[in-house]
Formats: C-alpha cells, sequence, structure tokens
C-alpha cells in the first residue's frame, strides 16, 4: 500500500524507541537503569488525583466543549496572566491532549508548503517532525559556537519571505538550557522586523534550579502578544503526563485555526481529567516543591557524577531534568577494536553492555552529545555512574 509523502518523510521517534528496547529488556527480567524517558517518576499529586475521581463520579464522561471546557479555559487564563502578565481572552485559549497536541495545532495552523520553521539545535524530536507533517521545511540551525543558545548568525541567514515560525523551548528539552534575556531581547526584534510568529514551548518553565525565573519573551515584550503562541501543560510540572492536557494561547485568528484543527481531529481533551486539571493549575507550589527539591539534589549528584568522568564534559542545566554531556570525547575510542564512531553507537552500547538506557544527541541535532533524564532515584543516578566508568575504562 502506498503511503503519504509526509508521513514517509518523518521518522520514528528515537526516544520511543531506546525506551521501547530497555522495557523489552526489564520485561526479560534484565535490570536496566531508565535514564531515557522524558517523564517525572513521581506519582501524581493526591489533591489532582481526588479531583479527577471527583469529576468521574459526579458524572463528567461524556463529550465537552472541543476547545476545552470553560472553567478550565478560564483557569489557564489566570494562571497565564499571573506569570506573564498578560490578560488573554476566552477566544484566545485552547485546551488540547498535552502541549505536543497543541504545538502539532499549531504548526497545522501556521504552516503549509513552501513555508519554513526556524528549530535551534539542540531541539526537541517533535518540532522538525511537525513542521514536515504540515508540509514545510524546518530549518535546523546548529548549535552555537559557545554550545549553547541562540545561533545569530545561522538565524539571520534562514530569514526570508517564507520563514514564518520560529520555536523557543527556554529550559529547553534536551541541553536544560535557559534563553538569556539578551538572546530573547534579540529574538523579539528580528520577530518584529521580520513577521514571524514564535511558538513559546514553555513545558519546563517551572523546573528552574536558579534563583532567577526564566527571561519570556512577552514579559520582555508585552507588544508581541499578536505575534507569539504560548504553548505549555500539566505534564511535566505536576507529573501527569500520561494524563494527555496541554494548552495554548495566542492571537485570536491562530486560535480559531488551531481550534478548527481540533474539532476535526481529536475533539476535546479527556473531560475529566480537565477538570483535575483546573485542581493542578489553581493548587499553591508547595504542591510540587517536594518533587523540585528531589530534582535539584539530583542534578546536583548526576552533574558531579558525569564531569568525573574521563572524556565526558557536562554543564549543568538551568531548568528541566536533563543532563547533556559532550561525549565526543569518547567517539575515537573503540571496544573489541571496533570503534564507538558515534553518540547513538554510544547509546547502543552502553545500554546493550551496561544495560543503561539514555537518548543519542542525534535524535536532537546534536551528534557528540547523549541525555540521561534525571527523572530517576539517586540510586539509579549512582548506579548508572558507576556502569559509565566501568565501560569508559574498557574503551581502547
Ligand atoms: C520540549 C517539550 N515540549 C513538549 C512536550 C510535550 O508535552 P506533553 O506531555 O504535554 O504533550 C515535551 C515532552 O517530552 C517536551 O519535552
Amino acid at each position: 500500500m502506498r503511503l503519504s509523502q509526509r508521513v514517509q518523510a518523518i521518522q520514528p521517534s528515537v526516544t520511543l524507541a531506546i525506551t521501547a528496547r530497555a522495557k523489552a529488556l526489564q520485561a526479560a527480567g534484565e535490570r536496566v537503569l531508565p535514564m531515557a524517558a522524558g517523564e517525572p517518576d513521581f506519582p501524581t499529586p493526591a489533591p489532582i488525583r481526588e479531583a479527577c475521581v471527583r469529576a468521574l463520579e459526579a458524572g463528567h464522561t461524556g463529550y465537552a466543549p472541543s476547545a476545552g471546557i470553560p472553567e478550565l479555559r478560564a483557569a489557564v487564563r489566570k494562571r497565564v496572566q499571573a506569570e506573564l502578565g498578560l490578560a488573554y481572552g476566552d477566544d484566545q485559549v485552547v485546551v488540547s491532549c498535552g502541549a505536543k497536541h497543541c504545538l502539532f495545532n499549531a504548526m497545522q495552523s501556521l504552516l503549509g508548503p513552501g513555508d519554513r520553521g526556524l528549530v535551534q539545535s539542540p531541539y526537541w524530536v517533535s518540532y522538525p517532525a511537525q513542521m514536515v507533517l504540515a508540509g514545510a521545511e524546518p530549518v535546523l540551525l546548529p548549535i552555537p559556537a559557545s554550545g549553547a543558545g541562540l545561533n545569530r548568525p545561522a538565524l539571520e541567514a534562514a530569514l526570508g519571505e517564507r520563514t514564518r515560525v520560529l520555536v523557543l523551548n527556554s529550559p529547553c528539552n534536551p541541553s536544560g538550557h535557559v534563553l538569556s534575556a539578551d538572546d530573547i531581547d534579540y529574538v523579539a526584534g528580528l520577530a518584529r522586523q521580520n513577521d514571524l510568529t514564535i511558538v513559546s514551548d514553555d513545558i519546563y518553565d517551572q523546573l528552574i534550579y536558579g534563583p532567577e525565573r526564566p527571561a519570556h519573551i512577552l514579559r520582555r515584550h508585552p507588544d508581541l502578544q499578536d505575534r507569539v503562541i504560548v504553548v505549555h501543560g500539566v505534564s511535566k510540572t505536576y507529573s501527569m503526563t500520561g494524563w494527555r492536557l496541554g494548552y495554548a494561547l495566542g492571537p485570536k485568528p491562530v486560535i480559531a485555526a488551531m481550534r478548527k484543527v481540533q474539532d476535526q481531529s481529536t475533539s476535546n481533551a479527556t473531560t475529566f481529567v480537565q477538570h483535575a486539571a483546573i485542581t493542578a493549575l489553581e493548587s499553591p507550589p508547595a504542591l510540587v516543591a517536594g518533587m523540585l527539591a528531589a530534582f535539584a539534589e539530583r542534578r546536583k549528584r548526576i552533574v558531579a557524577g558525569l564531569s568525573g568522568l574521563p572524556g565526558l564534559r557536562c554543564q549543568a542545566p538551568d531548568g528541566a531534568f536533563y543532563a547533556f554531556p559532550d561525549v565526543s570525547g569518547l567517539l575515537a575510542r573503540s571496544l573489541d577494536g571496533q570503534a564507538v564512531g558515534s553518540a547513538l553507537r554510544l547509546a547502543e552500547l552502553l545500554l546493550e553492555r551496561e544495560r543503561v538506557a539514555c537518548v543519542p544527541g542525534e535524535a536532537f541535532g546534536a551528534p557528540g552529545y547523549l541525555r540521561f533524564s534525571f527523572a530517576c532515584s539517586l540510586e539509579v543516578i549512582d548506579e548508572a555512574i558507576v556502569r559509565l566508568g566501568r565501560f569508559i575504562a574498557r574503551l581502547g
């Protein structure tokens, strides 16, 4: 059977593939250290679970308005107003089945054949794939010489009449990097001059390790409200990855278009989950403070451990829950007479030989890096460092 060109142009997710392989090994009785998947390992907090049960018992099990129940849309607007200092109308918000779904709807609404979307490397795997599914061309900006942040010369070179969208993701998956205020101001200037729409994926913005809130384009440049699509959700902040609930806010015509895509594809996000999401968004920060403290401790432990290994260089991430060491120093070395060659092969070898599951940088447009999720226990982190050290010691 012939498949569409669009679907043939995208690759299956490497992250999901590695996670599936690790799970298969686990099912076969192997003790695999799970550092590939991007999800918090905590249970969803009890008040949110209880709100869901109450919603089920109250009979909220039918179809809901496609764009989300009005009470959740109101809670989202209130929360975003508190975060960004901007008011949004009810017709400027849409609730979807995860931030990923919001991003998909946004790409479908903003891009088409002949259009280009800009994505800074290293990037989360789904941005370019979603652009391709919209028929557009993703332009992947190489990692800047400084190792993180925006590649300004590449960005400027990629601007043009058909360049419509730039994705911002701060903190970034996979690097954990938070964009500087200077980079944000630079993007704001470019957006104004070049009629760019900014898609700001803020999914990790509550998982921050420094004292300061990350710079946000709309806090610094509220006049850009009519050209920024804010994407967020409950997955990472509240450990609700499986609940599938995200939301987007933006200018009315874009949100109307995103709602239309949703009307004709999935309809509403799960009705009782939307009721529970109100509890999540209205909860005090104390509800997730324990998780954040645990992530902070794990971050310290993994960065110290990885930095102590020969051939690896690891910067402390500003946010999110990933360590993203540069492993290029290991690639020319060999195992059993064969050169390691690539981060992809290195990740395979680590899984095969040491049962450590991580994601190779190739998946994020960053060959020469590995991503280790530290959404796992301190014991797993310690054990992973031991196994990595043992593996490196065996390299020729
Ligand atoms: C950068 C980034 N954006 C969006 C998502 C999607 O989140 P959700 O679970 O809300 O679809 C993820 C999940 O891994 C992510 O890492």
